[in-house]
């Protein structure tokens, strides 16, 4: 399993082994590194939209709400102190990661695009 380290002021998405993960930041709580994957048909949920209230994002594609306890429960293992964070990824522990800093549009405050679903 690669262990891979970085800033998380300045890398925000990564891509190893084929899978893209994205820091999902909440207001008050510790930042997660979840999978960029809507697991109705794969759409980018960092394009999603985050309903803090409702403790959903959802999905920029067809909307789909998904819980964040499941991100949560489905995040991978991240240590986030200050500047530098660890995250262990799945796959093997010589897979390249391509980390980089992306625009995230699933960040609070929520906005209506998904109204009516
Ligand atoms: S791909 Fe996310 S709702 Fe369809």
């Amino acid at each position: 399993m690669p262990v891979f380290g970085f800033d998380p002021r300045s890398v925000n998405y990564m891509e190893a082994d084929g899978n893209r993960y994205f820091l999902l930041s909440l207001e008050g709580k510790a930042p997660l590194l979840v999978r960029d994957e809507c697991p109705h048909r794969g759409g980018p949920l960092h394009l999603g939209q985050l309903d803090v209230a409702a403790e959903e994002l959802h999905c920029p594609w067809h909307c789909q709400r998904i819980a964040l306890r499941h991100l949560r429960r489905s995040a991978m293992p991240l240590i986030v102190r200050r500047d530098s964070a660890v995250v262990v990824l799945p796959g093997a522990g010589d897979v390249p990661v391509r980390a980089q800093r992306r625009v995230l549009l699933a960040v609070p405050p929520a906005q209506q695009r998904c109204e009516g679903n």
